[in-house]
């Protein structure tokens, strides 16, 4: 499958207004949508979304002005803002992605309103399939079917390793991301990415295989939260059948300007009229096209019910969190109480045999009068206190060494020295 790029608007044939129109249905809005699905039309609807559907969970989407992340990167000094999610630019400095993956890591993020439509058709068996292209995997958490589920941009819920291939263990990927780390392949050390689909890869094989089919079937399109500026993804729209309704909801019009993208308002004159827009957020215009469609009250519990098991799970996660990092800090402190160990047995032995030494010099000093003996003592006890430009121990043993060392000096040099007298008395008397 071809890689994702922005496109370009392209300027659209215009049909004569003499071409005989077939409207269906009554008007380009979510009320006409709404009736098309309650007089039993709609069986196999298609739902495309984009990061509109989750700015209610609190993740920015990508291009609106001033909120948009791509209006966020200045920290980190991009070429573009795109390019953080661009394989060449990754490949060269992998630092600006694993940075806002951080951000943007599944886990601290629960499914909107919107979300729960799907597992909401999927109920009703009307979902023919949602195609996602967002990487934030909240589609996963209203519990749908991934059957039903295409996440065209890939998601973090597999890495790889982009040298070899080669899948990662998710959790030593996600550690490193939290730590602020870059994790790399265990096998060939290459760098290890997130299955996300960046500007320059192959889109999953599951999207084309499963777009090329689905799109026939499809007999209502819903787009959310999106602004189709991404292809091949927004071509989409353009793929379902000449008859099939196409709904927007989104704050903005978008997929205008493409050959067969929306016509809202007769501008291209289609021989067929079948689309309609509803501007606003998401989640309003969702629970709008519910009501109308009489299953708001389900939606809402879904939604409610949905929330409390987040709430559980997110509990869960703490508890195993921290019982994990408990486990984690216990074994750095037996690690570091063994390595104390360990250390102060070979100071032990160390001292030991130091003292051993010392013993040994002074019984030569003792047998031996040779000057350099006392010297290389004196060198000794200076380099313990730290003259002699040796640095100086800090802790306790150290001083006491010195002092040791010190006192048995000068005991050496009084014996040393009573003996060189008595030697010269003696010498003298002989
Ligand atoms: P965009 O940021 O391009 O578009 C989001 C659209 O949602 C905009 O039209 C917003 O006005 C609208 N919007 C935002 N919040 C909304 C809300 N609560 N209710 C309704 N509408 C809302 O995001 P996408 O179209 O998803 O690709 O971007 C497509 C691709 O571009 C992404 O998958 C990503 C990005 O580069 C890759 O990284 C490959």
């Amino acid at each position: 499958m071809a890689a994702p790029r922005v496109v370009n608007a392209r300027p659209t044939r215009s049909k004569g207004d003499s071409a005989p129109r077939t409207r269906i249905l009554k008007d380009n809005t979510i009320e006409s949508v709404a009736e098309f699905i309650n007089n039993g039309s709609a069986k196999n609807i298609i739902v495309m979304s984009g990061a509109g559907i989750s700015t209610a969970a609190g993740i920015k989407d990508f291009r609106s002005p001033g909120t948009g992340l791509y209006d966020d990167l200045e920290r980190f000094n991009l070429p573009y803002p795109e390019a953080v999610f661009d394989i060449s630019f990754f490949k060269d400095n992998p630092d600006p992605f694993y940075r806002l993956a951080k951000e943007l890591l599944p886990g601290r993020y629960r499914p909107t309103f919107t979300h729960y439509l799907l597992p909401l058709l999927a109920k009703k068996d009307l979902l023919l399939r949602s195609y996602t292209q967002n990487i934030d995997m909240l589609e996963r958490l209203t519990g749908l079917d991934e059957d039903l589920l295409v996440e065209a941009h890939g998601s973090f819920a597999t890495s790889e390793c982009i040298k070899c291939s080669e899948l990662c263990d998710n959790s030593y990927v996600r550690k490193h991301i939290l730590k602020g780390e870059i994790p790399h392949c265990k096998e060939c050390k290459g760098l290890v990415k997130p299955t996300i689909t960046f500007f320059g890869e192959q889109l999953p094989d599951r999207f084309g295989d499963l777009a090329q089919v689905d799109f026939k079937k499809c007999d209502l399109l819903i787009v959310l939260g999106t602004s189709l500026q991404v292809e091949p993804f927004n071509s989409l729209i353009t793929r379902v059948p000449a008859s099939c309704p196409r709904l927007l909801i989104n704050r903005e019009k978008a997929g205008e300007d493409m050959h067969l993208g929306f016509d809202f308002d007769d501008k291209w004159k289609y021989p067929i009229q079948r689309d309609a827009v509803f501007l606003g957020n998401c989640d309003e215009g969702v629970r709008q096209l519910a009501k109308l469609c009489g299953w708001e009250g389900e939606l809402q519990a879904m939604f409610e019910a949905g929330n409390i098991e987040m709430a559980l799970a997110e509990e869960l996660e703490a508890l195993t969190l921290a019982k994990e990092s408990e486990e984690e800090q216990k074994e750095i402190e037996e690690r570091a109480k063994a390595e104390k160990e360990n250390k102060s047995k070979d100071e032990g032995k160390g001292k030991a045999h130091e003292k051993e030494n010392i013993e040994n010099m002074l019984k030569d000093t003792h047998e031996d009068h040779h000057v350099p003996k006392n010297l290389d003592l004196q060198q000794e006890a200076e380099s313990k206190s730290g003259t002699n430009n040796v640095p100086a121990g800090t802790d306790a043993d150290a001083k006491d060494d010195v002092d040791a060392i010190t006192d048995r000096l000068q005991a050496t040099e009084i014996s040393s020295s009573k003996k060189d007298s008595a030697a010269t008395k003696g010498n003298k008397s002989s």
